[in-house]
């Protein structure tokens, strides 16, 4: 039976630093861009989420087989996953011509939809603990040199209806945020390649927006890749827009 440590490539007893690293080398080569497919991509990210969420390696393999009977998304356990059971199968929801997935049919149900806009996302606070600016041409290239965490810099897949702020807490990352309405700035990211549609007028200038700037809460990828800088919220005249998220947790409560 194959376990998620298989998956990535290390043994069992593989600790938390080693677990990061193999998913970081196998989720790339894995991305159907790099000569990757869906399924195998999907399987990796899999096993990464099975093995950071503390489940038991022997389950692995049921987990597959219930998305197949279902057809629902990662995991089981009510902690991530599409919303509505049959987004997985639809992913961004634009099919491939016909055909076009015949040399990846290997038996997974994954196959038969379409990746979802992949995002490259990389932290703010990077940036500056180095000294990078976002106007950098090669931002990406040392990024990807500089092996960070997968929290800080790495690939994540938009599932459809999606906003990347969802996307990004179904992977398990806390990006900032505080009223998930397009009413504050505390989601902001700013999009260094591609596009994110935002459907509702916000409180951004329209010099944020013509420099990139977009709100994560609200935000969906028009394009098929973005590469995207979260956690900006300290950028000039973004801090002035930010709400304290305290205000929002208590509004929630009295809902
Ligand atoms: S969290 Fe307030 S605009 Fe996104």
């Amino acid at each position: 039976m194959e376990s998620p440590y298989d998956v990535l490539g290390i043994d069992a007893d593989a600790d938390e630093d080693a677990v990061v690293r193999a998913y970081r080398r196998r989720v790339k080569d894995a991305h159907p861009d790099h000569g990757g497919s869906l399924a195998e991509f999907e399987r990796v990210r899999r096993a990464y989420e099975h093995i950071t969420n503390g489940r038991d390696p022997s389950a692995f393999e049921a987990n597959v087989g219930d998305r197949r009977r279902d057809g629902n998304g990662p995991p089981n356990d009510g902690s991530s996953g599409p919303r509505g059971g049959d987004d997985v199968r639809r992913g961004s929801g634009r099919s491939k011509p016909d055909g076009e997935n015949a040399d990846d049919s290997a038996g997974d149900d994954t196959d038969e939809r379409t990746l979802g806009p992949t995002v490259e996302y990389l932290d703010y606070e990077v940036l500056e603990a180095n000294g990078w600016e976002l106007t950098d041409d090669d931002l990406f290239e040392k990024a990807e040199a500089a092996d960070l965490d997968v929290d800080r810099h790495g690939l994540l897949v938009v599932e459809d209806r999606e906003t990347l702020l969802e996307a990004a807490e179904r992977y398990g990352f806390s990006w900032p945020y505080a009223c998930r309405g397009g009413a504050c700035a505390n989601c902001a990211v700013a999009v260094v390649e591609g596009d994110v549609e935002m459907p509702v007028s916000t409180v951004l200038t329209d010099e944020m927006k013509e420099q990139g700037i977009r709100l994560s809460c609200i935000g969906q990828p028009v394009t098929d890749s973005l590469k995207v800088v979260f956690n900006i919220e300290r950028l000039p005249g973004l801090a002035e827009l930010r709400l304290p998220a305290e205000q929002f947790e208590s509004a929630r409560a009295d809902d």
